[in-house]
């Protein structure tokens, strides 16, 4: 594989737990798995929807407990990075998820960053609430951060997307406006184009995660392209989690054609199939893009970066 440098703007750092990771950590701190082994938990990674994904997301990240093992945990996909010609990686992580088994905030973020500080390639993290839990924990999620908001670019909005619209956030958005953070949203994966509008105009996010179903509206899809808005769209997830029947299928090319600033990530590598440039790799095989196009995306992920000018101008 040798596709060009890029930045990586839509990983879950827990969707990079890999299955042997899971058995070390189990190990390292006395935890019982219900999977007689990595090849046994593997062969439950056969997913029907978005929740069939997540049921199994949290309940791997339950060996995820000290600073080390967040450390261990984001040192790995680093140098994934490093080996996929990723420069940049803008990380997701989801503390609400670890705050409710008992770990804090500081050994989160503490972990993390002594990876992060420790790594070549350039990276910083974003915050994302679970939408399928209350806007109040968010808020209290939120207000935990704040001794940490330097080491923090945004905030961002996943989990069970259906029936939790962006709306439900609406508050919590405004108060990380207010603290000088930048914010992105999961919309269009699963739920309607109404979502897609819901994260613009309430959230106030300058990205879209996902963004896929913003296809069924041609006036939102006129606006993402007058806007320039960015769509992060992970090709390998939603064939895994049955967005489209087969990588053949996948619209990417067509919200090309639109115009769209359209970016390729890997989501949750370790669940999907593949890390940034098996995503890359795949899109190009099943979708016929041109190296002209494969430029082009490779491009937009630093101009829809949250890097400063200056930093943009380093990669471009
Ligand atoms: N979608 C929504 N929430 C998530 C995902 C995803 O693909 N991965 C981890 N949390
Ligand atoms: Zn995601």
């Amino acid at each position: 594989m040798n596709t060009p440098p890029k930045a990586e703007l839509h990983v879950h750092i827990e969707g990079t737990l890999e299955p042997e990771m899971v058995f070390a950590l189990a190990r390292r701190n006395d935890i019982a798995l219900p999977h007689e082994s990595v090849a046994d938990l593997r062969a439950k990674y056969e997913f029907a929807d978005l929740q069939s994904f997540l049921d199994i997301y949290y309940a791997n990240m339950a060996v995820l407990r000290t600073a080390a093992d967040f450390r261990d945990l984001a040192a790995a996909y680093l140098d994934r990075c490093a080996a996929h010609g990723v420069r940049h990686a803008e990380i997701f992580f989801d503390p609400q998820a670890h705050l409710k088994r008992g770990v804090a905030m500081e050994t989160v973020i503490g972990g993390l960053c002594a990876a992060l500080d420790d790594s070549e390639v350039s990276a910083s993290l974003i915050l994302c609430f679970l939408r399928d839990e209350s806007a109040e924990s968010a808020a209290e999620a939120l207000r935990l951060a704040e001794p940490f908001l330097d080491r923090i670019v945004g905030v961002g909005l996943d989990s069970a997307e259906v029936g939790h619209p962006p709306s439900k956030f609406t508050e919590v958005f405004r108060r990380a406006h207010e603290l000088g953070l930048r914010a992105v949203a999961h919309a269009g994966e699963e739920g309607p184009p109404e979502y897609v509008r819901e994260a613009l105009d309430l959230l106030g996010v300058q990205r879209i995660d996902h963004g896929i179903r913003a296809l069924e509206d041609p006036e939102l899809v006129e606006r993402l392209r007058r806007e320039q808005i960015p769509l992060t769209v992970c090709p390998l997830s939603n064939v895994r989690l049955g967005a489209f029947a087969e990588l053949g299928h996948h619209t990417l090319p067509r919200l090309l054609e639109h115009g769209l600033l359209v970016t390729v990530n890997s989501d949750d590598p370790a669940y999907f199939g593949g890390y940034a440039d098996e995503n890359f790799d795949a899109v190009r095989r099943e979708l016929g893009l041109t190296p002209e196009q494969l430029r082009t995306l490779a491009a937009n992920s630093f101009r829809a970066s949250f890097l400063d000018e200056d930093g943009k101008a380093a990669f471009l």
